[in-house]
């Protein structure tokens, strides 16, 4: 199986599969507990059915939208997602310029594995920056300066992961950086020796956002030691408002799910609210995004911008989310499967098949720009 065969998300999937050891393989497709979260997060789209126009003249379609002030090409980004070099040796490189490319926005993480300077510099397209708050406020004031000074766009706070979610996978195959494997675990890197070649022949793996204040050489930083030890599980809403002064431009909590959450953050000043669960990875059983979605728009969606992200696959999945009201939609695994398929050439197939989808439901929709998506457009089962 080759890129030029891959035509969805599935494809991307089983391809990456066959190219990365279990145990990474395992750390991007699993998620927390029984993932039933996981799971629900694409099905709920499931139970949703599009009702389309016709007849309304469609030959010139305008997916732009703007969201947190800035404006994309089309309304969906890349949501920034950790350890991108162990998946291929491009990672961030990759993404930010397939992002570039298709004119939208690349979130760069606080465990990426490129510099937030650097990548700022390669593109001119819009950058969010994702941030964990660590018990070290200095290390805190100090990433958002530096996010500051490098000129990025948008802050992303990530409030779903105050303690680690239980990923069975990870612990199974003993994923962690450096790589504490477990028996299972070698032997499933021992029978993927390209990945090994490659990932010895390339640019050494860190991780620059922390580098000074994490230490890589003694112990393993597993993402939920991360999570359990550098984060400070006392983070409440008043050290997110100070947060908010201090940036003084554009902030968007990522992963809050409750009416009375997103009132909050509109209170405090936050520009956007990401409804999501972290892709199942944290709290399973937690409801999935699109569920959730009408209920959040309806209460604040006319003081601050409502984005989602998760189980997205489709064109339709995100036309359903805008119809319902949501500004944009961000993808994880849907841009990391062809990341590691194929690097910077497979995310831009998956972002052009995408674009490809969102045009073609749009016309078949009769809509010609995003506003005109609405909840007439939709019925639930
Ligand atoms: C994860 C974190 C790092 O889900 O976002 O693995």
């Amino acid at each position: 199986m080759r890129l030029r065969d891959c035509h969805n998300f599935h494809d991307f999937r089983r391809l990456a599969r066959r190219r990365l050891p279990r145990p990474i393989f395992d750390y991007i497709d699993g998620a927390a507990d029984d993932e039933v979260t996981h799971r629900r997060n694409t099905a709920s789209f499931e139970r949703c059915d599009l009702v389309p126009n016709v007849l309304r003249g469609v030959e010139h379609i305008d997916m732009s939208v703007t969201v947190l002030g800035q404006k994309l090409a089309m309304p969906i980004y890349c949501s920034p997602t950790a350890l991108q070099r162990l998946f291929h040796h491009t990672g961030e490189r990759a993404v930010a310029a397939a992002a570039a490319k298709y004119g939208t926005m690349f979130g760069v993480s606080s465990l990426g594995t490129v510099s937030l300077e650097e990548l700022r510099k390669a593109h001119d397209t819009p950058q969010v920056y994702q941030f964990y708050y660590h018990r070290d406020r200095g290390l805190n004031r100090a990433m958002m300066q530096r996010a500051k000074e490098a000129g990025v766009q948008v802050m992303m706070l990530t409030v779903d992961s105050i303690t680690g979610g239980n990923r069975e996978r990870d612990k199974r195959t003993g994923f962690s950086i450096p790589f504490r494997l477990t028996l299972a675990g070698m032997y499933q890197f021992g029978i993927k020796p390209a990945w090994g070649i490659n990932y010895l022949t390339h640019e050494r793996f860190k991780l620059p956002q922390l580098d000074q204040h994490v230490d890589m050489g003694s112990g393993a930083l597993s993402i939920s030691k991360y999570f359990t030890e550098m984060l400070d599980p006392s983070m409440n809403w008043d050290d997110v408002a100070e947060m908010v002064r201090l940036w003084n431009g554009q902030f968007c909590l990522k992963g809050v799910m409750s009416v009375a959450d997103a009132r909050r953050a509109v209170e405090i000043g936050c520009t956007g609210i990401v409804l999501s669960n972290h892709g199942g990875r944290q709290l399973d059983g937690s409801r999935a995004p699109f569920d959730q979605l009408a209920e959040i728009v309806d209460a604040v969606g006319d003081r601050i911008d409502v984005i989602m992200d998760g189980g997205i696959q489709r064109g339709t999945h995100v036309l359903k989310a805008l119809s319902l009201g949501a500004k944009a939609v961000g993808v994880g695994r849907y841009y990391l499967y062809p990341l590691a398929a194929a690097g910077q050439a497979g995310v831009e197939r998956a972002l052009d098949l995408m674009r490809s989808e969102l045009e073609r439901g749009m016309k078949l929709m009769g809509c010609t720009a995003i506003n005109q998506l609405s909840r007439e457009n939709l019925r639930f089962r």
